[in-house]
């Protein structure tokens, strides 16, 4: 038989992870002490096989037990024991190199916008994605049958005048009552609409801007546009151009577009060549607008710029299918 206290003595005393393989297969292995007396009793009967493999069994249990906790401490002995000689300074702050998560373009694209926009002197403010349908639609000039309502693949909440917001412009009108005119503000966050393909998921991120002062004139706005893509984009001679457009709370009302070209190995350049791209909504803030702000149309102008954070994020990095935005692979988008 065996002596369960002699034996978890002797595990005790183990000194390396050696000592205890060797006491496993002593008593644990194929040809070990407990398998010669489950040999044994081959022939004893039903009863005694019963009681024996009983005790045997706890035995097993209460050795595999000893085994692995001495293990662990063995383990972690030999790791402090080795890193004695290590010059290991944990008082020296975090290597950041070697973090494991990173930025997502998206709010890699949001700093720079901020960045951008604050050497500007814009001022962040914020509005509620959940949002009225006077704010999103009929504070903006876009009244009960506008065709722009359809336009907009409106989410509604049920069994209320609430829905989700198609746009950051509400935030126009809010903070135009809040903080009223002048203002030289910005906004960003989610939007939402019903639409789903490679250009289009039913939730994206805009970024706007509202500037009101008493001589503001489309000239600044164009010039406004400019510096903002040279500084988006990196490089001083981007092309551009305002391209006349409609939209019910600004008037009148452009796009900007900016020029690329295809290079000979495939990739889109951008800021030269002929062809064009849409990329930002704008135009002199709307009188009814204004009006909707409390602010007074015959004192105050001025303009609004908006534009979807994925487009410009994916023209910057050649990030060409949106849905990849909401896929969370870090190696995915490396910019
Ligand atoms: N709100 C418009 C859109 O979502 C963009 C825009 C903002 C246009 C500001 C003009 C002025 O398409």
């Amino acid at each position: 038989m065996i002596d369960l206290k002699q034996v978890l003595g002797e595990v005790e005393k183990a000194k390396t992870l050696k000592d205890l393989e060797d006491l496993k297969s002593v008593y644990l292995g194929k040809k070990g002490k407990i398998s010669e007396i489950m040999q044994s009793i081959k022939d004893a009967s039903v009863d005694e096989k019963k009681k024996i493999g009983k005790y045997i069994n706890e035995i097993k249990e209460k050795l595999n037990n000893a085994i692995l906790s001495k293990k662990e401490i063995i383990e972690t002995e030999t790791f402090f024991e080795s890193m004695k000689n290590e010059k290991l300074d944990l008082t020296l702050p975090v290597n950041f190199n070697a973090m494991i998560g990173k930025n997502h373009p998206i709010s890699k694209v949001y700093k720079e916008v901020y960045d951008i926009l604050h050497k500007f002197s814009f001022e962040f403010v914020s509005g509620p994605e959940i949002e009225t349908d006077f704010f999103n639609f009929s504070a903006l000039n876009i009244h009960e049958f506008h065709p722009a309502r359809q336009m907009h693949d409106t989410f509604y909440l049920k069994n209320s005048d609430m829905l989700l917001r198609t746009h950051t412009s509400p935030v126009q009108v809010r903070s135009m009552l809040q903080r009223h005119a002048p203002l030289k503000v910005f906004t960003c966050g989610t939007v939402y609409r019903n639409d789903y393909d490679a250009t289009h998921t039913p939730m994206f991120n805009q970024i706007e801007i509202l500037y009101i002062d008493k001589n503001v004139t489309f000239a600044n706005m164009k010039w406004f546009c400019m510096e903002f893509c040279k500084a988006f984009f990196e490089r001083d001679d981007i092309k551009i151009r305002l391209r006349p457009s409609y939209f019910p709370f600004t008037e009148p009302s452009a796009e900007l577009d900016i020029a690329y070209r295809k290079a000979d190995d495939g990739q889109y350049i951008i800021g030269e060549g002929d062809d064009w791209l849409e990329i930002v909504g704008c135009g002199m803030v709307h009188p009814n607008v204004l009006k909707s702000g409390g602010v007074n149309p015959d004192e105050y102008q001025g303009f609004a710029f908006g534009f979807g954070v994925e487009r410009l994020t994916s023209l910057k990095y050649g990030i060409p299918d949106l849905r990849g935005y909401f896929d969370y692979d870090v190696k995915w988008g490396d910019c």
